[in-house]
């Protein structure tokens, strides 16, 4: 008999290993890539993002976190190449990424605020990767998080959220905009309600990419058109 679907659930195994990767015909796993814009090894966004880490551990969720805001990344050249080849030109960070975004259920972009912005490096990184992967991004969960000493925090949050929304990505929300507070290196581990908005927005994504898992199990992925692309001139 069949089992009911929340039982299914519970009975999905985490993944062993550190590879974002479904393990074919081992169960079921989840997976959360947690890209880090913040070039400071110990710093703030960090912090944010272990908090996070902490509730996907509980939930059994698995998380690999990569580092970008300290690489040199340049940024697209909008050279098209992509759509040949599948894969960006410059053969870096970004076309590593790219299958283990592929594989991933959900997708936490983190960066500090800088200028009332995301981190360049970031942003870069994150341009290239949407742009040169042509796979399928529809429902994998996306969450983004901000962080900085005072202003600036919901347009980057927006600017963020935007690659989700662009790409039939649902976006996960928290008790507030998903920011937290801090300048120099280990200040927000002191902004309380910033820790708490991070696991708040942890659970709620785990919440969504567990529903979404047992929706797709139910009635598959949304029908998608063929695409229409005008540019308002033809
Ligand atoms: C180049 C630069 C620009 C910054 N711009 C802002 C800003 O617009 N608003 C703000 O509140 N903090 C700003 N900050 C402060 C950082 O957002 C803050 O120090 C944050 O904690 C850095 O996060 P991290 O420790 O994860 O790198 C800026 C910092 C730098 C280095």
């Amino acid at each position: 008999m069949e089992e009911p679907a929340q039982e299914r659930l519970k009975l999905r195994k985490p993944c062993p290993g550190d590879i974002i990767g479904k393990e074919k015909g081992d169960g079921f796993c989840m997976k959360v890539l947690l890209l880090n814009g913040s070039p400071r090894k110990n710093g703030n966004t960090t912090i944010a993002l272990r908090e996070m880490e902490q509730v996907f551990a509980k939930e059994g969720i698995e998380t690999e976190e990569i580092r970008v805001g300290n690489q040199a990344i340049r940024g697209c050249i909008a050279c098209g190449a992509c759509s040949v080849k599948g894969k960006c030109v410059f053969d870096d960070l970004v076309n590593e990424t790219a299958p283990k975004f592929e594989a991933a259920d959900g997708l936490v972009i983190a960066s500090p605020v800088y200028y009332a912005s995301a981190n360049a490096t970031l942003v870069a990184f994150l341009t290239r990767l949407f742009y040169s992967t042509s796979f399928d991004k529809t429902m994998k969960v996306g969450a983004s998080v901000v962080c900085a000493r005072r202003g600036g925090l919901s347009a980057t949050f927006d600017e963020l959220n935007k690659f989700f929304t662009i790409s039939g990505m649902p976006v996960a929300s928290s008790q507030y905009w998903n920011s937290i507070h801090g300048r120099t290196p280990g200040e927000a581990a002191e902004d309380a309600e910033g820790l708490q908005t991070m696991r708040t927005l942890a659970r709620n994504m785990t919440f969504l990419m567990k529903s979404i898992a047992l929706g797709k199990e139910a009635y598959g992925l949304p029908e998608r058109e063929p695409g229409i692309a005008t540019n308002f001139i033809r």
